[in-house]
């Protein structure tokens, strides 16, 4: 398969073409410093066998904020150091601090705009990166990632909303100046062979942003001077974020964070066509700079025609990789079938919105990390079946079965449907302690064949349960979900 072959670049070999992008786990304290939990986090991440782990976004500066890692200044180094030698001895993959500057927001709702900075505050930022990416190297860390996307000062600076009038904003070309700045300034201070990717948006999704029209030519100015990947995101805005009471605005509540993060409602791979367009545009001019393509993409069917047409050159797994760490070295070995699959509920962006641990809702409770288990037993249904019920009302059908049991731990159950005379597709999943669940995306008048399969913490799954049949009733009562454990 393409996704376990290497990639080069700019001298780091990464083993595969997968690549766990930047997420922040609120695991850190306030003070910033790596602590266990963190380390557990990443070095999880690394045995699972992903080709690239970029750690979560990294301060560069010294504004508060919520909890999260810092690496702007020296005192940091120990525990970096640290960190990055356990995810070199815990597997194949590279590793790379995604670093970020943000301006300031504050719980009564205001915010620092890329208008508000003096020159003089805008000048120092690419210093700022600079000695955070010599951190990173001297901390013997493989790369550096620049957060220039989402809500953050660089994507800001980036934004077609940016209407600063000096050389900082207004035309494409002054919006590029200070993120091309940060770039050179990084380059210069890291060295030419120290590989340095950026991340930005490839659509802004937000009321006058930028699309991937305008994303392209970043793209090219990016590339051309000398980024040696390109990591494409979306969205993720102050813009279009809700206002609460008392709480600073966090940027993903709005349309572009829902496009930042799509969830169950939307296809897989929803933002790729933004990562190809700008892929095809780099191959266009010459340029064979790397783009890692992320959104909803999680088979390796998928993630492998992806690679196939040259749509991009690594895939960013970020949820799913949450999930399940192990879906690299289990799909490397043939075994998708043991992968505990995300299935975007979201409870993972809903953590970090109101800064909680951010964990998996599959995981089993109270867990901060996923488990893992090298175990081959197959949990199994008292009796030898699931005893489902499934009852079909207007609008909805109710599942119930039987818990299953396992030698280690039942860790969930998978709930597949079939419409019509269609195959079987899993839809969603539920963690172990829930036998019950609601499908509110039902169409009147048509029929749906259910079936529920247990998995247990090494992924093995159990029979299929029996497979039953329903014809839903027409008409539709209000206020009900699509979609649900009960
Ligand atoms: C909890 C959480 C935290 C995230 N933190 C970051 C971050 O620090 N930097 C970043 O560039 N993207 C961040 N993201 C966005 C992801 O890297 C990724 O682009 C997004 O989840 C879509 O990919 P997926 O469908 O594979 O999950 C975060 C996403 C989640 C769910």
């Amino acid at each position: 398969m393409k996704l376990f072959s290497p990639l080069r670049a700019n001298g780091m070999t990464l083993p595969n073409r997968l690549v766990v992008p930047a997420m922040v786990t609120r695991l850190s304290g306030e003070d910033g410093f790596v602590n266990g939990p963190i380390t557990e986090r990443y070095t999880r991440f690394a045995r699972g066998g992903a080709g690239l782990v970029v750690l979560e976004a990294m301060a560069v500066h010294g504004s508060k904020s919520g909890p999260l890692l810092r690496i702007s200044g020296d005192e940091f180094l120990p525990g970096l150091r640290d960190l990055a030698a356990r995810m070199h001895d815990a597997g194949p993959g590279r590793c790379a601090p995604q670093i970020i500057h943000f301006l300031k927001i504050s719980r009564t709702g205001w915010r620092q705009r890329v208008n508000d900075l003096t020159i003089d505050e805008v000048r120092v930022i690419p210093g700022l990166y600079a000695a955070a990416a010599v951190r990173a190297r001297s901390a013997g860390y493989d790369a550096v990632e620049l957060h220039m996307a989402h809500a953050y000062t660089l994507s800001s600076f980036l934004s077609r909303l940016n209407a600063r009038r000096d050389d900082y904003g207004g035309s494409l070309e002054r919006r590029l100046r200070l993120p091309l700045e940060t770039l050179a300034a990084v380059r210069a201070a890291a060295g030419q062979d120290f590989p340095v990717g950026v991340r930005f948006d490839g659509e802004e999704c937000v009321k006058g942003g930028y699309t991937v029209d305008e994303a392209r030519w970043i793209a090219l100015a990016l590339a051309r001077a000398g980024a040696d990947w390109l990591s494409i995101s979306a969205g993720g805005k102050f813009e279009d974020a809700l206002p609460r009471a008392g709480q600073p605005l966090y940027p993903y509540t709005g349309y572009s964070g829902e496009r930042c993060m799509p969830g169950r409602n939307y296809p897989p791979a929803a933002n790729l066509y933004i990562a190809a367009g700008i892929k095809a545009f780099l191959v266009q001019h010459g340029l064979g700079t790397p783009v890692v393509a992320t959104g909803k993409i999680h088979t390796p069917e998928l993630a492998e025609s992806i690679l196939g047409d040259g749509k991009a050159d690594l895939i960013g797994m970020a949820r799913p990789l949450l999930a399940d760490p192990d879906w690299p070295r289990k799909v490397q070995s043939g075994r998708f079938d043991r992968v505990i699959r995300c299935c975007y509920a979201n409870v993972c962006k809903a953590k970090d919105e109101h800064f909680q641990t951010v964990t998996c809702f599959l995981w089993p409770r109270g867990a901060i990390n996923a488990p893992h288990s090298d175990d081959q037993t197959p949990p199994q249904w008292p009796g030898g079946d699931a005893a489902l019920t499934v009852r079909a009302e207007a609008g909805r059908v109710s599942l119930k079965w039987q818990a299953a049991t396992d030698n280690e731990a039942v860790y969930g159950y998978d709930i597949w449907r079939a419409v019509e005379n269609g195959p079987p597709e899993r839809m969603d999943a539920v963690p172990a302690g829930v036998c019950a669940y609601h499908d509110g995306g039902v169409v009147g008048g048509m029929r749906y064949r259910y079936g529920v399969q247990a998995y247990d913490l090494a992924g093995n799954r159990g029979a299929m349960s029996a497979e039953i049949e329903v014809l839903v009733p027409p008409g539709a009562p209000a206020g009900i979900q699509s979609g649900g454990q009960v």
